[in-house]
Formats: C-alpha cells, sequence, structure tokens
C-alpha cells in the first residue's frame, strides 16, 4: 500500500466494510423468448451507461454537490453509486434517473472488494488522483470479452508528472506534483475510452495545460467534457482527436443530464431489423450512430430519420442481405453493437464476414448462436456467418452485456422459444429490457430467480 499502516488500516476497514456492501446481487433470472415476433411500435432509449459512469467519478473532483439527470436504472450504476458511498460520498437517487453526489470527504484508497465487482470503477484513478493527491485504486482484473490492459491509464497519468506504483494488485498514484502536459494516448488498437476519461479529470485539476492526442472521439468522452466544463474546467476540443486542457485550482458542482445511449438505440433498430418489425427508437441520434447507419443501409434496412433524435426502421417487406464490417474507434461501427449485428447476420442468405478491432477475442456470441442452428465460424479477429435466414429457438446463455443482447436478437428472430439465462449480463446495460420488448409486443416473460 502506499503509505504504510496508517493506509492499511484504512484499506482494511473498507474492504472489510465492502465485504458487507448492498452491491445489487446479481439474479438468477432467465427470459424465456417465443419468437418470430415482429416487433412494432415506439422505445424511448434511456440515458447511457458509458457516460454515467465516468460521471458519477467525476463528481469526485469537487466537495460541491452535482446532480445528475436521465440516469439508466442499471446494476452498473447502483454499483458505482455503492462504490462512491463506500469511499465517503453522501449519495442519493431523489427521483426517477436523478442522482446527486457530494463528495466532501472521501477516501483515496477504492480496494479490490469495490473495484472487483466493476471494471469501470478504473475511472475513479484520475479523479481521486487529482482531487486527493494520493491515490490507490485496485486493478481491475481480466474480463471475458478479452485483455482489458489500462497501460495507457498509467502512461497518461504518468505524463502528467504523476509517480505510479504498482503494488500489491494495486495502482498507488502520487499526484502532489500534478502538472499538465502534452500525451499521445494510443495504442495498439487505437485510442481509449475510459483511459481520455481518466486523463482529462485529471488534467482538470492539473497546473498549466494538458493535450491529449489521439484522444478517444466517442460521445461519452464529449458529454463528461460537457459536465466538466459545467463544472468550471477549460476544455477544448471534445469530440476530437486533440482535446486540451487547462488546469483549474478548483472545481464547483454542476448538473447535468446525460446523452442518451447510442449502443441501446443501436441495439433497437437491429433488433427491429431482424424481427422485420417496425419501430420507432426515441433518442436514437443520426449523429451519433453513422456507422450503423451504413451497415444497416447496405444490408437493406429503411431507416428513416424523423428528427434528430429519433429515427425509424420499417423491414416488413425488407431481405437481408449479407455484410462485411469492421469495428473500430467512433466514428468507426462499435465493438458494442458487434454482436448484435452477428445475430443479425444469421437472418442473411450468404456470407457475412464481421472483424473486431478494438476486443479480437470478443465472440462469445458465437458458440451461443450456434446453438440455435447459425452457421459462424472464427477466422482469428473475424466470424464468418454463413446466412440461411433460419434460427431455431433453444436454451443459451448470456456471457456478458452485448453477447446477450445478440441472443435477445437472434430468439426474436427464431422459431420457437429461446430460454436465456444468465440475464443479470444483459440487466447491467439494458434498462427494462424485458419491459421495453413486451411493448414492442414480443412475447417475452422474465423467470424470477429460475436458474
Ligand atoms: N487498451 C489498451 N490499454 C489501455 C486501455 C485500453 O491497450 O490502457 C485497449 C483495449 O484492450 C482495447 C482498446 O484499447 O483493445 C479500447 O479499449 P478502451 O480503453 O477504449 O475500452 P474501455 O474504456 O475499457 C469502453 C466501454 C466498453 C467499450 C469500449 C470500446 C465503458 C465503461 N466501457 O471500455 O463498453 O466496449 O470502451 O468502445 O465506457 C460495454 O458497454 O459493453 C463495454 C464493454
Amino acid at each position: 500500500m502506499m503509505s504504510g499502516s496508517p493506509a492499511e488500516s484504512i484499506l482494511f476497514l473498507l474492504t472489510r466494510n465492502a465485504q458487507k456492501l448492498a452491491f445489487p446481487k446479481k439474479n438468477m433470472d432467465c427470459l424465456l423468448i417465443n419468437g418470430k415476433c415482429r416487433l412494432n411500435g415506439e422505445v424511448s432509449v434511456s440515458g447511457a451507461k458509458n457516460a454515467c459512469l465516468p460521471m458519477f467519478a467525476a463528481a469526485l473532483l469537487t466537495d460541491q454537490k452535482c446532480v445528475l439527470k436521465n440516469v439508466p436504472d442499471l446494476s452498473d450504476v447502483r454499483f458505482m453509486a455503492e462504490i462512491l458511498g463506500q469511499l465517503g460520498a453522501q449519495i442519493s437517487n431523489p427521483s426517477k434517473g436523478v442522482w446527486e453526489i457530494q463528495a466532501k470527504n472521501v477516501s483515496n484508497i477504492a480496494p479490490y472488494e469495490l473495484v472487483r465487482k466493476m471494471r469501470a470503477s478504473i475511472c475513479l484513478l484520475g479523479p481521486m488522483a487529482a482531487r486527493l493527491k494520493k491515490a490507490s485504486v485496485s486493478m481491475p482484473g481480466g474480463c471475458v470479452i478479452g485483455a482489458r490492459p489500462v497501460d495507457l491509464h498509467i502512461k497518461g497519468l504518468r505524463a502528467l508528472n504523476c509517480g505510479i506504483e504498482i503494488d500489491k494488485g494495486y495502482i498507488n498514484v502520487d499526484a502532489r506534483r500534478i502538472k499538465g502536459a502534452n500525451i499521445f494516448l494510443g495504442g495498439r488498437y487505437g485510442s481509449t475510452v475510459t483511459g481520455t476519461a481518466n486523463v482529462v479529470m485529471a488534467a482538470t485539476l492539473a497546473a498549466g495545460v494538458t493535450t491529449i492526442e489521439n484522444a478517444a472521439c466517442e460521445p461519452e468522452i464529449t458529454d463528461l467534457c460537457k459536465m466538466l466544463i459545467k463544472m468550471g474546467a477549460q476544455i477544448e476540443g471534445a469530440g476530437s482527436p486533440t482535446i486540451t486542457v487547462t488546469g483549474v485550482d478548483k472545481l464547483s458542482g454542476a448538473e447535468h443530464s446525460v446523452l442518451p445511449d447510442r449502443i441501446e438505440a443501436g441495439t433497437w433498430l437491429i433488433a427491429a431489423f431482424a424481427s422485420r418489425g417496425k419501430v420507432l427508437v426515441k433518442g436514437a441520434q443520426k449523429k451519433h450512430l453513422g456507422a450503423l447507419i451504413d451497415v444497416l443501409e447496405k444490408a437493406g434496412c429503411k431507416i428513416s430519420v424523423k428528427n434528430a433524435t429519433a429515427m425509424e426502421v420499417d423491414a416488413a417487406e425488407v431481405h437481408i442481405r449479407p455484410i462485411e464490417a469492421t469495428t473500430l474507434p467512433y466514428p468507426g461501427l462499435p465493438t458494442d453493437l458487434q454482436a448484435q449485428l452477428c445475430a443479425l447476420m444469421t437472418q442473411a442468405h450468404g456470407l457475412s464476414i464481421i472483424t473486431e478491432r478494438i476486443y479480437p477475442e470478443r465472440f462469445m456470441h458465437v458458440p451461443e448462436l450456434c446453438r440455435m442452428g447459425a452457421e459462424i465460424s472464427r477466422e482469428g479477429a473475424s466470424a464468418i456467418i454463413s446466412g440461411r435466414g433460419k434460427l431455431s429457438g433453444a436454451p443459451v446463455m448470456a456471457s456478458d452485456l452485448r453477447a446477450s443482447a445478440a441472443l435477445v436478437i437472434a430468439a426474436l428472430a427464431a422459431e420457437g422459444q429461446t430460454r436465456i439465462s444468465r440475464i443479470y449480463h444483459l440487466d447491467r446495460g439494458y434498462e427494462n429490457i424485458d419491459l421495453k420488448l413486451a411493448n414492442l409486443g414480443a412475447d417475452v416473460e422474465r423467470l424470477k430467480n429460475s436458474e
């Protein structure tokens, strides 16, 4: 631990408390879906999970109150709230979608028992270091979607003149001499989303100017920067590969409404198409979904843009065509929609090739889709899908968030009944998915604790 026995005793207390946390328990619910049912109607997209998680962490940058609105009701959000509460922040959820966070006195240690519950808690690193000057955050572990290193987060903080040591599974940061710098924040797979969030948040309170090159351009980063600017941060270039942050002495509280979840929106567009339905997706913003729209149109999908925040798929008379697609950092095709596209392409007639450039091992959905009759083989980081326009319902198991969404899409298109177990993965990132599906006319039932 970073500073001997006092820190060790705090860690002991935090760890002991963390073991008794009110973390949402993994439910053992299943989803039963009877397929061959066209989705029909309107669905509203919730706030973006991957924007609000770093925003919760950003609230640690100030001792004043931050209010977040349009926060989705998801298990990942409740995990993050629990973690901040354990660190000492006052946190409450006074009404649906609204969270108030005030971090007057917070611990500078985020122990393994808190962090291991959710990888995104790595976003605590930058704000804790910048605000508290010394911080220890447990290294997140492995992940089912592949190796998820944090070397770029560390590189970024080191460039900001932070001392960093990795000890006993912890990243210990000494940010007493934090100062602005020019940082190239790219690795083998391109930019890093939460790494960019961490470095931007740390730089808001660093002396001088920080320039991040190869910054992630994802809309979730732009939205985080909007919140930080409301808190008094000086940030330019958010949404572009070069972000400039001029450090300030102090940040204040702010109120911010989280942007709609483009991955949820994309999932509904794909689900509507796969089920040959007609669905108006409210909250689907064309400007954030360009790469997906391009791919879906190549596959034969008719998408009409109703306005800046709503799009409609009408797939009743459409033949789904095979595609070749590759995931890339934003504005490329999101990796978080790759599994759903694999499910969709089982409904085309012909050969599709979907290549994963962000997480080359992220194909956990493939064996489960094959259990439903899909013909998919793996060639390195590509899935080769021999679409036959047919799937049959089967018992399948969710393995991670987006793989679970793919199984839902496959189940909607399949003949017969599919039973998806371990849907706690789905509940991490899709608010009220069973209710939203039912409102669109799906034949769906959640079986509580049925495993
Ligand atoms: N990478 C490194 N070193 C690092 C960080 C990342 O090599 O220090 C690599 C990763 O291994 C990966 C690539 O860079 O190959 C991109 O990873 P990134 O850091 O951007 O991912 P992340 O920030 O950990 C976020 C989302 C993921 C989403 C990815 C990619 C959050 C909380 N998570 O993860 O969301 O897949 O960006 O867009 O924002 C999901 O929602 O299902 C999900 C996994």
